[in-house]
């Protein structure tokens, strides 16, 4: 029985073994990639050229131009597969059902009052959004890898210039996201919830 002398213990969230694995290396490839991108960035801003904006070196990883490219194209590997695994993972344990917007999130989205919904809506919605968002970087990512070999990528941006566009885009749009992502897990979950993501 509850009482006051054996309070009833809350249950800690738990996660699979795959879910913290794969978002334990989606985090740390993610923070590779913004911050050696950025070091990439910094040897001919996209905006503005090399009078442009440039970014702190504290925010960039790689100290000049080809230690950025290094760790770039090593991360992209660690990001990319991790990805792919993650994709083959919820089909198979049917996982996909359960994380991504549905109809009913949008109908909650316009009608609920209640709190706890409503954020359920909206983190999978934005859960749902980031999906596309990963699949341009890699997208755009090839097109300036392989620029030889996948010439139409570049041709579906308009430039060389558009595509460098599109591909920095990701930069801002997954820092909002993490923010986002964090900030409606503690709500939903606390810190417990954040936690058990990881460890
Ligand atoms: C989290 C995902 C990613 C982020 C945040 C990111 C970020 C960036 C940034 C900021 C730049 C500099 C853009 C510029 O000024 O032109 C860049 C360049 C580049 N990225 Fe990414 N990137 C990501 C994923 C990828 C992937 C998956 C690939 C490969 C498949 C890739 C390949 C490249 C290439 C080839 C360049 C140009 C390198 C050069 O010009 O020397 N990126 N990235």
């Amino acid at each position: 029985m509850n009482d006051i002398n054996h309070p009833q213990k809350r249950k800690l969230p738990t996660q699979a073994i795959g879910a913290k694995i794969f978002h334990t290396c989606n985090l740390i490839s993610v923070f590779l990639m913004l911050t050696s991108g950025l070091q990439i960035y910094n040897a001919n801003p996209v905006f503005g050229g090399r009078a442009g904006l440039h970014i702190p070196p504290i925010f960039t990883l790689g100290g000049w131009l080809a230690g950025g490219r290094h760790w770039h194209f090593f991360a992209m590997w660690l990001f990319s597969l991790n990805l792919l695994w993650y994709g083959i993972y919820i089909v198979v344990t049917r996982r996909w059902r359960h994380r991504f917007v549905g109809v009913n999130d949008f109908k909650a989205l316009q009608k609920t009052q209640n709190h706890q919904r409503l954020n359920y809506a909206w983190h999978r919605l934005l859960y749902t959004a980031i999906v596309p968002i990963l699949l341009l970087a890699i997208f755009t990512g090839i097109g300036m890898y392989k620029p030889a070999q996948f010439p139409w990528i570049v041709d579906i941006f308009g430039s060389w210039q558009g595509l460098r566009i599109i591909h920095f885009i990701s930069v801002p749009l997954i820092i909002i996201f993490v923010i986002l992502h964090w900030q409606l897990g503690k709500k939903a979950g606390g810190e417990e919830l954040t936690a058990s993501m990881f460890w």
